[in-house]
C-alpha cells in the first residue's frame, strides 16, 4: 500500500504546502534567549514552490491571499524538512549475497567469508553476467525506493566491475538510466573502480595501472554527464584496507581523480586504522583546502567507515573541510563496531550519516534505518542525525549550494513526515511515517 507521493516539481508548476506544522530548514538560527537552534524550526508555515524553486518560507497567517495558479498541499499534519540524502550507496549491481547472512549468522566475519570466495568478488561475477537493461533497470528500482521513501540525491558507487571495461559500463548504465528516466533522485556519480582485487590481474599494483589508464575517459564522460546536468556531480574512491588497496595506491588513484578535476571519497579506516583517513587529510592540506571549501571539482569531500579511525584523525579532517560518514547499517549487518559519537562529536569534524546499501556488507536500501542505528547505536543525537541525512550528506557530495536545507531561492527539494515535533523524525525506523516527497526536477 502506497503512503507517500512523490512529486517533480518542474517548471510551470506552483505549489503551495500550506500550514506545515513544524519546518525544520536546517539554516541554524539564533533564538531570543541566545541559544542557537541547529535545525533552523519553523511553525505554522507555508511553503512557496514556483519552477522548482522555493520562493517563500512564511508565517501561514502572513498570507491574506493563496496564489490562484498554485496546487494547495495541506500540511497542517506535516514535519517538513529539507528532502534526505543518502550520501554512499552501491546501487549498481545484480545478484544477491543471501547466503552469506546465513554464514554470519553461524559466526564468519565480513573477511573470512571474502576469503571463501563470497563478498564483493561475487558480486562482481553476478554483476559482470547482467545485461546493460538488467543492470539499469535494478539501478532505478533502487533509486527509486529511496525516492519514495525521500531521498532527493543518491550517490551512485560503481565497484563491482573488477575490471576497467566493466567499470565503464557500469558507469555508463547509470548515466543512460538516469537520462532515459527522471522520477528518481538526482545522482552524483562515483567511480570505485579500486574496492577489490581483479580476478583476472590479482596483483594490486598492476590492477590500479589499468584503471588508472582508463581513469581519463571515466573521468571525461562522467564530467560531461555533469555538465549536461544529467548527474549533480562526479567522484571517485577507493577501499583502503588491509588485505585490499594501501595508502600509497591510494594516493595514486585519488590523486590522478583530483588532477582529472573530479571530488574524492575514501572507504577508509573500517577493519583496521588503514591510514585512509590520513590520506585523505594529506591530499587536502596538500590542495590548500579549507574547511569552507571554494571550489566546485576536484574537492577532497569524504571519509567514510572510520569505525578505527582516531579522534585526531578526524580532528585532521575538520580542519580541510572532509567530512566523516558514519554508516552504522554497516555494522548492523556485519557485525563490526558502531562508531562512537563521543569521539566524533570532539573532534569537531562534520558528520554525514549514510545507508552504504550494497548486496553484502549492507543490503539495507533505507535511510531511516540508517539514521535510528545512528541515533540509537553510535550515540550521535537527534540534531546530528538530521544535519547528517541533509546538509552534511551535502557537503559529502559537494553538493551543499543545491541541496540540504530549505531556503528561499534554493530548488525545492521536501520531505514531509507525519508528526509536528523534530523528534517526530524517529517516528519509525523504515520510514513508514513520509507521506510527500517533492524533488525539483
Ligand atoms: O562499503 N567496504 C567496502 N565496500 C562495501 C562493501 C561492498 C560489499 O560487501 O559488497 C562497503 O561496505
Ligand atoms: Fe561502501
Amino acid at each position: 500500500m502506497r503512503n507517500s507521493s512523490v512529486i517533480l516539481a518542474s517548471s510551470n508548476q506552483s505549489f503551495l504546502l500550506k500550514n506545515a506544522s513544524c519546518v525544520l530548514t536546517m539554516n541554524p538560527r539564533q533564538l531570543d534567549n541566545g541559544a542557537v537552534d541547529a535545525l533552523g524550526t519553523l511553525r505554522n508555515i507555508n511553503i512557496l514552490v514556483r519552477d522548482g524553486i522555493v520562493v517563500s518560507v512564511e508565517p501561514a497567517q502572513n498570507y491574506a491571499i493563496i496564489p490562484t495558479d498554485a496546487r494547495v498541499i495541506d500540511a497542517t499534519k506535516w514535519l517538513i524538512l529539507p528532502g534526505l540524502i543518502d550520501s554512499h550507496v552501491h546501487p549498481i549491481f545484480a545478484g544477491n549475497r543471501a547466503a552469506e547472512t546465513v554464514m554470519k549468522a553461524r559466526g564468519l566475519s565480513y573477511e573470512e567469508i571474502a576469503a571463501r570466495g563470497g563478498g564483493i568478488r561475487m558480486s562482481s561475477n553476478s554483476t559482470r553476467a547482467a545485461s546493460n537493461s538488467e543492470l539499469q533497470e535494478n539501478f532505478l528500482r533502487h533509486a527509486q525506493n529511496a525516492l519514495a521513501r525521500g531521498v532527493v540525491l543518491m550517490d551512485a558507487k560503481t565497484g563491482y566491475g573488477l575490471s576497467a571495461e566493466e567499470e565503464l559500463r557500469h558507469l555508463k548504465c547509470i548515466i543512460d538510466a538516469c537520462e532515459k528516466e527522471h522520477t528518481r533522485p538526482a545522482i552524483a556519480a562515483t567511480l570505485l573502480g579500486p574496492h577489490a582485487a581483479s580476478p583476472e590481474i590479482p596483483d594490486f599494483d598492476k590492477f590500479l595501472d589499468t584503471l588508472l589508464e582508463k581513469l581519463p575517459e571515466l573521468s571525461k564522460i562522467a564530467n560531461d554527464a555533469v555538465a549536461k546536468g544529467t548527474l549533480v556531480s562526479a567522484a571517485a574512491d577507493i577501499f583502503i584496507e588491509r588485505k585490499y588497496f594501501t595508502k600509497e595506491q591510494g594516493e595514486r588513484w585519488l590523486n590522478a581523480a583530483l588532477n582529472l578535476k573530479l571530488d574524492v571519497h575514501v572507504h577508509a579506516d573500517e577493519f583496521s586504522r588503514s591510514g585512509g583517513s590520513e590520506i585523505a587529510f594529506s591530499l587536502a592540506k596538500a590542495r590548500k583546502q579549507l574547511p569552507l571549501r571554494k571550489a566546485k571539482s576536484g574537492r577532497v569531500l569524504s571519509v567514510d567507515h572510520c569505525q578505527f579511525a582516531t579522534e585526531n584523525d578526524l580532528s585532521k579532517l575538520a580542519s580541510v573541510g572532509v567530512t566523516a560518514s558514519a554508516l552504522p547499517c554497516t555494522s548492523f549487518v556485519s557485525g563490526i563496531p558502531y562508531v562512537d559519537a563521543k569521539i566524533w562529536r570532539a573532534s569537531g569534524v562534520k558528520v554525514a550519516i549514510a545507508s552504504d546499501f550494497n548486496p553484502g556488507s549492507a543490503p539495507i536500501n533505507n535511510i531511516w534505518l540508517a539514521c535510528w542505528l545512528a541515533l540509537t547505536k553510535c550515540g550521535f543525537s537527534l540534531n546530528e542525525v538530521i544535519a547528517g541525512v541533509t546538509i552534511n550528506a551535502a557537503y559529502a557530495l559537494g553538493a551543499e549550494h543545491g541541496f540540504g536545507t530549505i531556503s528561499v531561492g534554493k530548488t525545492a527539494n521536501i520531505l514531509a513526515v507525519e508528526g509536528n515535533n523534530p523528534e517526530d523524525f524517529f517516528a519509525s525506523p523504515i520510514g513508514d511515517h513520509v507521506r510527500m516527497v517533492m524533488r525539483a526536477n
